[in-house]
């Protein structure tokens, strides 16, 4: 989505909801760290990788199965002096390597993986990367940050937590999983993380506290196991503002807040804004626990940060890991899973830790996904079935859809006031440009006679401000308070088309008409009703009109629908965006207008200041959703692994939507949607009261990531020994044999075979029958077509595709295997037959 094509320019505060990037000219929440300041030769942050094992690689195989967690093993291979021993030696490599005072080391990660990174110059790191013992080195790309209605829509309250007097029953709502959240911090007085509930097996997280500013010692209270924050990073990298950019655990931006109560904020905490009640929110675990790692800082977010609180979270112990943050760019230009940040992912995976990502918001084009690797679980973002139905009435009587939570103009509907266009009320001898930001956007209060405005409604019209995202709501808020508008309608440009608007509760009577057509008919009326002198100074304003309630919600809506900002597959493995046979996104959440928890000084987002809810949208609030979910499976099954975990979620997803259709998505069009494909929405919308009761799973372990990563064509196995410290033993045939719950392949000629392996999680012996629908211009066949499976049995599965027609791009099917108990295990199928023969 970024920058915005002209067919589709977007208003400022749009950007700010879409949060995981900020290139282009949207950028709201500017967290990048990129080029700097040139001192003499100018210093950036270097990643490096070491030889030597990590405490994780001390972890035994099965310590999954054992009683105690990987933590604990951890803390055994630290008291073996282990960690210190690896710090020092990271000590000595750069005061052996580097010119004493060139250089400032950030941190030694040494849970994970051993290597650390450091402050240095170009021509040092060089001297580095050169050093014996020193594996990989990269430079830190930066870092970005990327209610509620959705567990009822996702039947959770019904079908999942089993309720006693409108509380989630302890058993069945998360109680006791840590959930970590690396991200902006956390909002500790905010009732979603008040402590409402006896504690259970607490004592099991060896949390931390980390006292600061805004953060009392208190705020671990329970609930909120755990709060540390990384700046060493963001302190190397620019120039921190202290007054924003707190040095402590709390959330200055609100965004963190949002992530950590949307997966895990407490049951039936009300929602009010503006003095207005929206409802009530919960997290989908409302029982679960939050273990906070601050890294991303309203001024700027380092990867560097941001790998050292994995580190941390990783040695906590956390259950799992909810990143709704990620790297600006591929930072591996030739192995997109090989970046620090995915190769702390795939560590994290190795010492049992399930990882959600979101997958950015850089859709509708193809190729868009941040997500790469098969050790995280991708989630992309829809739509859900409600609405904030806004209206706008003219004079005549004439209604036009709008949009904004807004009271009704002259407190009563229907009561109209007068109708101003902006620029007929500009001062005529005020000193000021006369620029668009001072007379159609509203932008500025000392640009308009505040004897014309005062009770009106003003109509503020999009134009180059907004394009450019120089201009904000914020401020048209602003001048409307400060001249005591009425109400303001803020309308589409001809010049500039459509825009995109999302919801955000507007503090005074306000609505947006993001249509040409409908802006037509406002203007054609006010003309008509306006009259004008000779010089066309208006000299009567007849035109009425008002702004209707707009705080009321509407269940209705068709849903889901992936949001036109998700970012899409296919998955590709380098910047040439070479297809990867691995499906991305791997699963679809609620991720647009949604209420959580927020943070009243609202440092990235004015139109928010104050307010102790947010309504959001990104893939940001789409991967909580799923972290929020793995959680309650979690706790039904302490067993289970992380792929374990993921595939219970993938193959019980959903395709269809409220209304029995085919899931669509938002394309390139504003406004008009496509018949969505596994590249949109991964293997379906997340479907809760199924996931915990999957019947098969599809299992891989870092031993297959391995397979994996060695199977890739044109891949040199020294670059993986390289990066994961480990020679490729075992490679597969192809990426494809990879044991997915989905099946890809980019380049099908003639046949194929692609193996995989379902084991039985249900207590029953079941049958299952495979059931195909094929990719167009592909024959499938799955062998066996049927198979009587045993509780905790195994059953190998061969699934041949033959390639029957040559089509130009990817089409897609589905495996479905049914079993007499009520299981059905969905794979998506999504394949590019290039030749037949
Ligand atoms: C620091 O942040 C405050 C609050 O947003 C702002 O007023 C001030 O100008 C900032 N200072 C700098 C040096 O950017
Ligand atoms: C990518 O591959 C090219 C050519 O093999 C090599 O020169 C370059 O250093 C590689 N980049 C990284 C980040 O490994
Ligand atoms: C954005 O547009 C405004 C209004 O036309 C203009 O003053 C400003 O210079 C533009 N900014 C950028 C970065 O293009």
């Amino acid at each position: 989505m970024l920058p915005s094509p002209p067919a589709a320019p977007m208003v400022r505060f749009v950007f700010v909801i879409i949060l995981l990037f900020c290139s282009g000219i949207n950028t709201n929440i500017n967290i990048c760290f990129g080029e700097e300041d040139q001192d003499e030769e100018g210093r950036d942050i270097y990643l490096v990788m070491v030889e030597g094992d990590p405490p994780v690689a001390f972890l035994p195989d099965d310590h999954l199965h054992s009683d105690r967690g990987p933590s604990e093993i951890l803390k055994e291979a630290r008291s073996r002096g282990h960690a210190a021993h690896l710090e020092k030696s990271h000590d000595e490599l750069l005061q052996t390597t580097l010119d004493q005072g060139a250089y400032n080391k950030l941190y030694s990660f040494n849970h994970i993986v051993n290597g650390f990174s450091v402050h240095t110059t170009p021509t040092q790191a060089t001297r580095l990367k050169n050093a014996p013992g020193v594996k990989l080195i990269q430079k830190d790309t930066g870092a970005r940050i990327m209610t509620t209605h959705t567990p009822k829509m996702l039947g959770l309250p019904q079908r999942v937590w089993q309720r006693r007097g409108g509380h989630p029953l302890t058993r069945d709502a998360g109680e006791g999983i840590v959930i970590g959240f690396v991200d902006t911090g956390i909002n500790p007085f905010h009732p979603s993380f008040a402590y409402d509930h006896p504690r259970h097996g607490d004592g099991r997280f060896p949390g931390v506290c980390e006292e600061g500013p805004m953060f009392p010692k208190t705020s671990c209270n329970g609930k909120i196991v755990s709060a540390r924050f990384f700046s060493a990073g963001a302190q190397a990298a620019g120039n921190l503002n202290a007054s924003v950019d707190i040095l402590s655990p709390y959330d200055a931006v609100g965004h963190g807040s949002h992530v950590a109560s949307t997966a895990a904020g407490n049951h039936g905490v009300p929602v009010v804004v503006n003095g207005f009640n929206y409802g009530r929110a919960s997290g989908m675990a409302p029982r679960a626990r939050i273990a906070v790692y601050k890294a991303i800082y309203p001024s700027l977010g380092t990867s560097t940060d941001v790998l050292a609180a994995i580190d941390q979270a990783i040695k906590d112990g956390v259950d799992i890991l909810s990143l709704s943050i990620g790297p600006d760019e591929p930072s591996n230009e030739n192995i997109t899973m090989l970046s620090m940040f995915d190769i702390f992912m795939l560590f994290a995976r190795k010492a049992g830790v399930l990882v959600i990502q979101a997958v950015g918001n850089r859709g509708p084009d193809p190729y868009t996904t941040a997500s790469y690797s098969p050790w995280a679980v991708g989630v992309a973002s829809c739509h859900t079935d409600r609405t904030y139905p806004g209206s706008f009435v003219l004079g005549n009587g004439r209604k036009i859809d709008g949009i904004g939570l807004s009271a009704p103009s002259s407190g009563i509907e229907l009561l109209q006031s007068k109708l101003v266009l902006a620029k007929d009320a500009v001062l005529a001898n005020g000193d000021f440009p006369r620029t668009p930001e001072y007379i159609d956007e509203c932008q500025h209060p000392e640009a308009f006679d505040p004897v014309i405005v005062r009770r009106t409604i003003v109509i503020c019209t999009f134009s180059a401000g907004f394009y450019n995202a120089s201009s904000s709501i914020p401020a048209i808020v602003n001048t409307a308070r400060t001249l005591g508008f009425a109400g303001f309608v803020f309308v589409a440009n001809p010049a500039y088309g459509d825009f995109i608007a999302d919801s955000y509760p507007f503090p005074i009577p306000g609505v947006m008409v993001p249509k040409v057509s409908d802006t037509q008919v406002i203007i054609d009326y006010y003309q008509k009703h306006t009259e004008r002198n000779y010089n066309g100074v208006v000299t009567e304003y007849h035109g009425r009109a008002s702004i209707g309630e707009g705080r009321f919600a509407s269940y209705n809506s068709k849903a889901p629908i992936v949001s036109r900002f998700s970012s899409r597959g296919p998955n590709f493995v380098d910047v040439k965006k070479t297809p990867l046979d691995l499906l991305k996104p791997d699963i679809l959440a609620p991720g647009h207008d949604i209420w959580a928890a927020w943070s009243p000084m609202s440092v990235k987002h004015p139109i928010l200041v104050g307010y102790n809810f947010g309504l959001l949208s990104g893939t940001s609030m789409a991967a909580p959703h799923i972290a929020g979910i793995a959680a309650l499976i979690k706790q039904r099954n302490p067993l289970w692994s992380p792929s374990m975990i993921s595939s219970a979620m993938t193959t019980t997803a959903t395709t269809f939507d409220n209304r029995g259709a085919p899931l669509m998505a938002h394309g390139q069009e504003i406004y008009t949607l496509h018949l969505s494909t596994p590249f949109d929405h991964g293997a379906g919308l997340v479907s809760p009261a199924n996931a915990v009761d999957p019947g098969l799973v599809f299992m891989s372990e870092f031993e297959d990531y391995m397979s994996f990563l060695c199977s890739l064509p044109n891949t040199d196995p020294e670059i993986i020994k390289t990066a994961l410290g480990e020679p490729c033993g075992r490679s597969f045939d192809a990426p494809s044999d990879l044991n997915t719950p989905s099946v890809t392949i980019s380049k099908l000629s003639g046949s194929k075979v692609v193996r995989r392996t379902v084991r039985n999680v249900a207590d029953k012996v079941e049958m299952y029958v495979c059931g195909v629908v094929p990719p167009t211009g592909v024959a499938v066949e799955v062998n066996p077509p049927w198979f009587t499976i045993a509780p905790q049995g195994t059953q190998d599965l061969e699934v041949v595709l033959k390639a029957t027609q040559v089509q130009d791009s990817f089409s897609h099917g589905e495996i479905v295997l049914t079993g007499n108990m009520e299981h059905i295990v969905r794979i998506p199928l999504s394949v590019l037959p290039v030749s037949v023969s």
